[in-house]
């Protein structure tokens, strides 16, 4: 009796190892699904480059992660209190597939301040990211397209190419300070498609939507029957004392999902604690909620102790965001004055979230430029093609959370690098 693979190679007949022999190595090689092939996530990327740079001694200056807490934001004590807390009251155990009523009723009642209803569906997940793939499986199937940002945050983009479902780019419109292109995304929509995708504020951009574009959006929603997707992530990081506008609270006729979280107000990414807030007309909605609420059981639940500081982060002090708000906003005005007066470069100022995403003038790509800051100067940028951008044009994203002194620091060296390139 020939003997199992599995128990070992060498113990097979000769004819079956002769046969194991002839079958080459890349046909034993394990091939991922075609669906990974174009799943980049440049934000991550580029940071092989970077680790390598760094081995080589350089001193590194990270300007591509938008995580708060590795840059001296931490988050407010009673909600690390309340976590703790549950954990050791042994609320370790899976929590409701939704999540838990505390958490959801806090979840709502903020929707209910910022205007948004009639709500149909609360889901809790993990992180904001869980809670855009949830609402995107239950949403499409293959030949149809989902529009998404230009630049604009690409786990988007992941996602749909794990679905096999069509990423339809719409644009920002640089000359209106990163607003939608109403006029562009009408021209994308056809029968097929499914949502719309807005990011308000935006990743890389920092831009917040005006009033106009939301309820342009809107109209456009309703009149072709496509849910949008409205993720307020950095709704509470705004400077200029710039008003945000929930989409969802300027109808309650459009299918609005609005997504948001703790990772970035609240300063805890690593707890993975988002949700997802479903609003419009009830009976419309109905069979998507119930889709919604089939995929969050088939995942059991989100992290539970974490969804115990839910309720005290939305509802106890808000007093870190000014703190915050007041470090940002200084580094913000350092960053647009320093990128604004290097000959090749031009930057729109950002009024919300920690990102800049600043245009490259020069004889470079975005791609080499960013890959020899990293290189030879330690400088970690992301290229703008990790974001999508208009053909023709090369921009880098920037994150402004480290300090003066640093932020200081990588401006020079990128001035440096852009002279030479002029
Ligand atoms: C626009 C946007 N949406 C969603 C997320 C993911 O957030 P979470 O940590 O809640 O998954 C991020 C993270 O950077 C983001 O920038």
């Amino acid at each position: 009796m020939a003997l199992s693979r599995d128990s070992g190679g060498n113990q097979g007949s000769s004819e079956q190892e002769a046969t194991d022999v002839s079958t080459t190595t890349s046909s034993r090689v394990i091939r991922p699904a075609e669906r990974t092939r174009d799943i980049r996530y440049a934000v991550r990327d580029v940071v092989l480059l970077a680790e390598e740079a760094a081995r080589g001694g350089l001193e590194m200056l990270s300007l591509n992660i938008g995580d708060p807490n590795l840059f001296g934001f931490a988050p407010p004590e009673h909600l690390v209190e309340a976590t703790c807390e549950a954990m050791r009251a042994n609320l370790n155990g899976y929590a409701p597939s939704s999540g838990i009523p505390e958490a959801i009723e806090a979840v709502n009642a903020e929707a209910r301040r910022n205007g948004i209803r009639p709500i149909c569906h609360t889901f809790i997940t993990s992180g904001a990211s869980e809670a855009i793939e949830l609402a995107l499986v239950a949403l499409v199937n293959r030949g149809e397209n989902v529009l998404t940002p230009s630049p604009g945050y690409p786990l988007y983009t992941a996602v749909l190419a794990k679905l096999e479902v069509e990423n339809r780019a719409y644009y920002l419109d640089e000359e209106n300070g990163w607003q939608p292109d109403i006029d562009d995304i009408a021209g994308r929509i056809d029968a097929n498609t499914r949502a719309i995708v807005v990011i308000n504020p935006n990743n890389p951009t920092g831009s917040v939507a005006s009033r106009e574009t939301l309820e342009a959006l809107i109209e456009l929603a309703i009149r072709h029957n496509i849910v949008l997707f409205s993720d307020e992530i950095y709704d509470k990081l705004l400077f200029d004392d710039r008003e945000h506008l929930a989409t969802a609270s300027l109808s309650q006729r459009a299918k609005i999902i609005t997504f948001n979280g703790l990772s970035k107000a609240y300063v805890v990414p690593g707890f993975r604690i988002g949700w997802g807030v479903i609003s419009g007309p009830p009976d419309e909605l109905e069979s998507y909620c119930e889709a919604i609420r089939k995929m969050e059981r088939a995942r059991l639940s989100a992290n539970h102790p974490e969804q115990y500081a839910i309720r005290p982060a939305l509802e106890g002090d808000q007093a870190h965001l000014g703190q915050m708000m007041k470090r940002l906003e200084r580094q913000r005005d350092l960053t647009v004055e320093r990128l604004n007066a290097i000959d090749g470069i031009s930057c729109v100022p950002p009024h919300g979230a920690f990102y800049a995403f600043p245009r490259l003038e020069c004889n470079v790509s975005d791609q080499e430029f960013c890959a020899r800051m990293i290189r030879e100067h330690g400088v970690v940028i992301v290229p703008g093609n990790g974001f999508g951008q208009r053909e023709g044009t090369q921009h880098f994203r920037v994150v402004f959370l480290p300090d003066e002194e640093v932020l200081g620091k990588a401006f020079d060296r990128i001035a440096e690098v852009t002279a030479e390139y002029r």
